[in-house]
C-alpha cells in the first residue's frame, strides 16, 4: 500500500472576472497550503475495480451522504485518469482519511484527488513525472493542481495556472468550520446574480502589491490587512450568519478575516500559534462555528507519506 496526503488551502486574495462563455470565471488569487491534511491510502487489487472508503478525523465533522463514495468521487476519479493516462490494468482500494471540512470552501475534495494521483500512480508504478500529474490534475478541478503543488502560488485561469509566490516565515491560521457547507457553484451562481442585477461591478481580475509585499517581507500584519475576497458577499447572502464569526475574530485582534475561497469556512490570520489559539477559543466560546481548527502556512504539495510492501 501506498499512503499519501495532500494539504488544504486558504485564498489569501480572490479576484474573480465575470463569468467565460465556458462557465468558468477568470481567476486571480493568491493561494496558500495550509497544514490540515487529506491522506488516501492506495492498496493495489489486481482486477481492474476501484473502491473507495472514507474516515474521519476526530477534529472534523462529515454529514451522512456529504461526500459520495461512488464513481463521483475526486479520488476515485483520479485514479481511474492515472489508469486511463498510463494504460494501468490493475485495480485499487483507496482509503480516504478526511482532515479538511466538506464544502468548506478551503479545496479538500481537491487534495483528495490530488493525494489520489500521488498514490495510485506510485501504487501501479507508473513513473510519471510531477508535471504529468499537474495535467491530469487540471482536468479534475481547478484548485487540484495547486494541491498537488502546495507552498504559496498564484493562480490564473480557472485557478489552475500557477505560478510559485515568494512568501517568508509561518502564518498561523485559524478556520471556523461550519457543519453546513456551500457548493462552490452555487456561491458563482450568487456572485452572477447580483453581477446581472446591478448590484455588483466586475473588473478584469487582478492582484494586489501590498499582498504580495507582505508575503516576502514575512509580515504577517501586512498580509492580514491585504487579504480580500470576491465571493465573500456572495457566500455572506447564502450564509449570513458568517458575518457574526467575522467579527468575533476581528473583535479578538485577528490581523485579518474573511470567508475562505467559496465559504462558508472563516479564516482569520493570528499574530503567532498562541494568538491564533487565543482567537479559535473565543469563536469556540461566542458559538459562532460548529468546529475550530488552528493551522501553520505554508505547507507542502501532495506526497507519498508511508509505503508498505503487501
Ligand atoms: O473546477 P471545479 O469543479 O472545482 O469548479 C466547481 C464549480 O465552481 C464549477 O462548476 C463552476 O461553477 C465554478 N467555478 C467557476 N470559476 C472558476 C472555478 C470554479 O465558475 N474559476
Amino acid at each position: 500500500m501506498v499512503a499519501a496526503r495532500a494539504p488544504a488551502k486558504v485564498n489569501l486574495r480572490l479576484a474573480v472576472g465575470e463569468r467565460g462563455d465556458d462557465g468558468y470565471h477568470p481567476l486571480a488569487t493568491v493561494f496558500q497550503a495550509v497544514a490540515l491534511w487529506e491522506t488516501v491510502v492506495a492498496t493495489r487489487r489486481d482486477d481492474g475495480e476501484v473502491t473507495v472508503a472514507m474516515d474521519v478525523q476526530p477534529t472534523i465533522q462529515v454529514a451522512e451522504g456529504a461526500v459520495p463514495l461512488d464513481e463521483t468521487n475526486l479520488a476515485v476519479r483520479a485514479a481511474r485518469a492515472v489508469a486511463e493516462r498510463y494504460g494501468v490494468t490493475a485495480g485499487v482500494d483507496l482509503r480516504i482519511v478526511k482532515g479538511v471540512p466538506v464544502a468548506g470552501g478551503m479545496a479538500g475534495g481537491s487534495a483528495d484527488a490530488a493525494a489520489a494521483l500521488v498514490a495510485t500512480s506510485e501504487v501501479w508504478a507508473t513513473s510519471a513525472t510531477r508535471s504529468e500529474l499537474a495535467e491530469l490534475a487540471a482536468d479534475l478541478g481547478s484548485d487540484v493542481p495547486f494541491a498537488l503543488h502546495g507552498h504559496t502560488a498564484i493562480g490564473r485561469g480557472r485557478g489552475d495556472e500557477l505560478a510559485p509566490a515568494l512568501a517568508r516565515g509561518e502564518f498561523h491560521w485559524v478556520f471556523a468550520t461550519r457543519a453546513e457547507g456551500l457548493s462552490t457553484a452555487a456561491v458563482y451562481a450568487e456572485f452572477d446574480r447580483a453581477v446581472d442585477a446591478g448590484e455588483r461591478l466586475v473588473a478584469a481580475p487582478i492582484l494586489d502589491d501590498d499582498l504580495m509585499m507582505g508575503l516576502r517581507a514575512g509580515d504577517a500584519t501586512l498580509v492580514g490587512a491585504s487579504l480580500a475576497n470576491d465571493l465573500a458577499p456572495a457566500a455572506l447572502a447564502l450564509a449570513p450568519e458568517l458575518s457574526r464569526t467575522l467579527d468575533v475574530a476581528r473583535e479578538a485582534g485577528a490581523l485579518g478575516a474573511m470567508v475562505s475561497g467559496s465559504g462558508p469556512t472563516v479564516a482569520a490570520l493570528g499574530r503567532s500559534r498562541q494568538h491564533a489559539l487565543a482567537i479559535a477559543a473565543a469563536i469556540s466560546a461566542a458559538d459562532v462555528a460548529d468546529a475550530v481548527l488552528v493551522a501553520s502556512g505554508p505547507a507542502s504539495g501532495a506526497a507519498v507519506v508511508a509505503v508498505e510492501e503487501a
